[in-house]
């Protein structure tokens, strides 16, 4: 009785086992983000993004990925399934893409003995074709091996305990909608769809691209016993992939199974995870390299743009239409630069009353002079250029040669030839230079009125140089006095003087019907006066350190005269070694020149005539009317001005 029970309970036992066993089993894997009832081995794993890699791009590398629970065959109902996987095989780039990848039935997850390479992590040496092997492969095979009687490098083959397939065909599908086949590249990197259907002892293995049904017609339709190769009941299904010295990432993007094919689940294609792409060799190192080329590029752009810039504002020069005629004249502001290394200091002459003076070397052969004098806006800019370009035209043997000009905003530079002897007030203040001979000091004074004279009557204009004084007398290699810094010239039509408004000068030389009447050949006379007694006595027009009685130079000569001793105001340094009617005979007609009375002063071309003795002086004393209180409003305007500047330009409206 309890026997019987026993056999009742242990039967219905094991027919209970059986239904289970019969249980269909079914399930979908969109995205393998959830690895529920999965097993993963080797390579295998499960990126961030869901999708499931089987071997990445390292070399001999094998993956296994398995369902984790046994689909249930069962005696009574013959075996039967359906599956639909979507996969990738990416190779990388520059290489040969490998091995390939299989679809595995298999009673064992174990393939630990199994191989890399060419036997896809499923089989090995040993197991060729060895029937006690139970396994099925669906293999997407992506090396040609001739060992294994393979058709090409891009083949489906069904593999039963072998690698030799027992079915084969190229990778393509039949386009229901051409009604041919199209082949398919396995390692194209996109995405690709694969069925296997087994039913009533047949295997059937479809493939298409992502955006294609599932052909009508499979790839590969074999007949196959199943139950032949698998006589024990629980079988395994999942994945299998291999790469060898050849390499692929390879990819399951979502897996759908069921051992009823009716109950198959679709899968959403429109909802697979994304494939990455490899970038090639140099093109991995991109990301990097690209930001770090753009730097640079960036970076050399804007110095090269910042260069430009700075080289423009640097050489930059101001030019108008107007300037078009005297564009011979004009010296560019870079061969400027050049000439006088960027204006160094090493090349300094002196500082003016309107600039700096520098030294430089033109095209390397030709020593110039370059004057820098700022100026605030155009004013008067046109006129100066004229005068500039006028005085180019100026020849005289001596007058130093102005060569051209150059015009910035707020500067003038005016280039002249270069003296090599500096000029005439270094020779006769520095006590470090060597004294100037009498002989020498008359050659000058001869020069310089030579000069004047041409300016006034020799030249298309009357030239009137306005600051005639020694500084401004040159000496070349000959010691040829030579009229120069013609900064305050101003040039008017033989026969009369229209501007007048604006005295220019420097204190001691300035006459004082300068501040009422403006400038005027006589003033420059009055200048040329001044200069010929400096010359002479070796002393400045005004010093006032001095005691009152000597202060005022030309005041002094005629007190000295008027003593009846005028050859004691003679220079010192001279040591008697001069002729002392020689030296009379300028000092006095420097006395002559500086009257007060303008009319009473003779022309340049007079004394031209006097230095060269071919007129005698005329007869005058100390006490003649212009002579002798000559210096009084001279007082007044050096006291003026003294205190702040010995070389200043001032306006007669501003002068009180
Ligand atoms: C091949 O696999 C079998 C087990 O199936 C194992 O016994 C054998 O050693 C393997 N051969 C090699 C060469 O690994
Ligand atoms: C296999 O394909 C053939 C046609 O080629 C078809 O008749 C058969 O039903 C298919 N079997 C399965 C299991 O899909
Ligand atoms: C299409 O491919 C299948 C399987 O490889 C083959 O049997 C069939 O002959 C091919 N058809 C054409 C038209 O090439
Ligand atoms: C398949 O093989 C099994 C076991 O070898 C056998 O019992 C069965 O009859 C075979 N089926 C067919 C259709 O050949």
């Amino acid at each position: 009785m309890t026997w019987g029970l026993f056999q009742i309970l242990m039967i219905s036992f094991f027919h209970l086992i059986e239904l289970s066993s019969q249980k269909e089993t079914r399930f979908v894997y969109e995205n393998f983000r959830s690895q529920d009832n999965l097993y993963l081995d080797g390579s295998a794993t499960v990126l961030p993004s869901g999708l499931l890699q089987l071997t990445n791009a390292l070399h001999h590398q094998m993956a296994h990925v398995f369902y984790k629970e046994s689909i249930g065959l069962s005696s009574s109902k013959p075996l039967s399934f359906s599956t639909h996987f979507v996969c990738a095989l990416v190779p990388q780039p520059g290489a040969e893409g490998g091995h390939g990848m299989a679809f595995v039935v298999s009673p064992s997850m174990d393939f630990s003995h199994a191989e890399s390479t060419r036997y896809l992590g499923i089989f090995n040496v040993s197991k060729n074709g060895s029937p006690s092997s139970h396994v099925l492969a669906v293999e997407l095979d992506t090396i040609w091996n001739p060992d294994f009687e393979d058709i090409d490098h891009n083949h489906v083959g069904i593999d039963v305990n072998s690698p030799l397939s027992v079915g084969i065909a190229s990778a393509s599908y039949y386009s229901d909608i051409k009604g041919k086949n199209e082949s398919i590249n396995l390692l194209i990197g996109n995405p690709l769809q694969v069925w296997v259907d087994y039913e009533g002892n047949m295997l059937n293995v479809s493939m298409a691209p992502c955006e294609v049904q599932k052909p009508s017609r499979p790839l590969l339709s074999q007949h196959i016993n199943l139950s032949d190769i698998f006589p024990n009941r629980r079988l395994f299904v999942g994945f299998s992939a291999a790469t060898g010295t050849a390499i692929s990432y390879q990819y399951i993007l979502s897996w759908s199974f069921s051992t009823s094919r009716g109950s198959l689940q679709r899968l959403d294609i429109s909802r697979l995870p994304e494939v990455p792409h490899p970038r090639s060799e140099h093109k991995n190192l991109s990301p990097l390299f690209i930001v770090l080329l753009g730097f640079l590029a960036i970076m050399g752009l804007c110095t090269l743009t910042g260069m430009y810039i700075f080289r423009r504002s640097k050489y930059a020069e101001v030019t108008e239409a107007w300037e078009e005629e005297f564009g011979a004249h004009r010296f560019s502001y870079k061969s400027l630069y050049k000439a006088t290394k960027g204006f160094n200091k090493d090349g300094f002459l002196g500082r003016g009353g309107f600039g700096e003076v520098y030294r430089g070397n033109l095209f390397s052969n030709r020593e110039i002079a370059v004057k820098r004098m700022s100026h605030d806006g155009d004013q008067g800019v046109k006129q100066f250029v004229a005068e500039v370009v006028s005085m180019r035209c100026l020849k005289h043997r001596n007058l130093v040669p102005l060569l051209g000009y150059c015009r910035r905003k707020h500067e003038f530079l005016l280039v002249s030839e270069y003296m090599p002897n500096g000029s005439l007030d270094e020779h006769l203040f520095d006590y470090q230079k060597p004294v100037l001979s009498w002989p020498q000091r008359l050659v000058i004074v001869k020069g310089i009125a030579s000069a004047l004279c041409y300016l006034h009557t020799g030249a298309d204009q009357v030239v009137l140089h306005r600051d005639i004084k020694a500084s401004n007398i040159m000496l070349d290699a000959d010691f040829n006095g030579r009229l120069g810094d013609f900064g305050m010239a101003s040039f008017h039509d033989h026969g009369g003087f229209s501007d007048s408004t604006c005295a220019v000068g420097t204190i001691g030389y300035m006459a004082p019907d300068i501040l009422h009447m403006g400038a005027s050949t006589r003033t420059d006379v009055y200048a040329f006066g001044v200069f010929m007694v400096e010359v002479a006595c070796g002393r400045r027009p005004v010093e006032p350190q001095l005691q009152l009685e000597k202060r005022i130079l030309i005041e002094w000569v005629c007190d000295c005269w008027k003593r009846g001793s005028l050859l004691d105001a003679t220079d010192p340094r001279l040591r008697g070694k001069f002729l002392s009617d020689e030296v009379e005979m300028v000092m006095k007609l420097g006395l002559l020149c500086s009257n007060t009375v303008p009319e009473s002063r003779p022309t340049m071309e007079q004394v031209v005539l006097y230095l060269n003795k071919n007129l005698p002086l005329p007869d005058f004393s100390p006490y003649t009317v212009g002579i002798s209180n000559h210096s009084s409003v001279l007082i007044d305007a050096a006291s003026l001005v003294a205190s702040r500047s010995w070389s200043a330009a001032s306006s007669a409206n501003n002068s009180p």
